[in-house]
């Protein structure tokens, strides 16, 4: 049962502060039939991250790391937003939400009509030549399964960070930026797990922002950085949040903010 007290209370936060910034993990797109990574019905329950999820595994073994992408990728393709995905796309457009850091590469995001995404860890939709780089869409080159291969006869690579690869330089400037200049960080869906990702609360919370987490189970993070944690489903939080902004929020145009 969701606490309408801490959502209420981090409602009064959100429309105090009006510039909040969202990070989520996989989490949010369990909702959307898209499996998590940690936990009981993980993706690592079943793929050994070290073997199937590393760039070096990735160079070493292509046909093996795409028999786990290719089951991650036909989950994508098969997936909608569901209401914490909409929900957030609501708030950026009350002038609420300013930015989303993602750590997922599934769209559902943008897919739910959000438009300043950060993609922290790339996207399942491209894929690019471990030779000449070259890029093509995901649906036009994995549809026979196995590993898709460049024109140029090499293989071609999900455009996402597997372990041992750098965040991409934008996503990294523009996600500091962001999560250091908020008034409050909605941290929605991940197991804070990961770094460098797991590093932007404690980035937020230094920089004074207040940190809300939404999570089912609790983290690190919520004996850590968090000021209000609100355990449940992030489906069912995020449209109750919606729903008590849309009440104390004064009609603002479908732009966004007011001037
Ligand atoms: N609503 C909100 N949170 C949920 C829900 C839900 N319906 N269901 C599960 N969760 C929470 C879990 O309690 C867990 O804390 O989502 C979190 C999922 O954690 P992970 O599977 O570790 O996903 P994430 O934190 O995004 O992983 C980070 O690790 O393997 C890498 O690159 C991969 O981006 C991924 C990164």
């Amino acid at each position: 049962m969701v606490s309408l007290d801490l959502v209420r209370k981090a409602a009064r936060l959100l429309s105090g502060r009006r510039d909040a910034v969202a990070l989520t993990g996989a989490g949010i797109s369990v909702e959307s039939g898209i499996p998590a990574f940690r936990g009981a019905q993980g993706l690592w329950e079943k793929y050994d991250p070290g073997e199937y999820a590393t760039l070096h595994a990735f160079m070493r073994s292509p046909r093996k790391v795409w028999s786990m992408l290719s089951e991650l990728l036909s989950a994508c393709e098969g997936a909608t937003p569901n209401g914490a995905h909409l929900g957030l796309a609501a708030l950026e457009r009350m002038g609420i939400l300013r930015s989303i850091i993602t750590q997922n590469v599934d769209g559902l995001h943008q897919a739910a009509g959000s438009r300043r995404v950060i993609e922290y860890h790339g996207n399942m939709d491209a894929l690019v030549c471990v030779s000449c780089w070259k890029r093509f869409p995901a649906r036009d080159r994995c549809a026979e399964g196995g590993v898709p291969v460049c024109e140029c006869g090499q293989i071609l690579k999900p455009d996402v960070v597997l372990f041992g690869e750098p965040i991409p330089w934008l996503a990294q400037e523009q996600a500091e930026e962001e999560a250091g200049s908020c008034g409050v960080l909605l941290v929605i869906g991940t197991s804070a797990e990961v770094s460098p990702a797991c590093n932007i609360p404690v980035l937020s919370r230094e920089a004074g922002a207040a940190v809300v987490e939404i999570n089912p189970e609790p983290t690190h993070l919520t004996r850590t950085v968090t000021d209000i944690h609100i355990p449940g489903p992030a489906s069912e939080i995020v449209r109750i949040l919606v729903s008590e902004l849309s009440r104390a929020v004064l009609p603002l145009s479908e732009t966004g903010p007011r001037d």
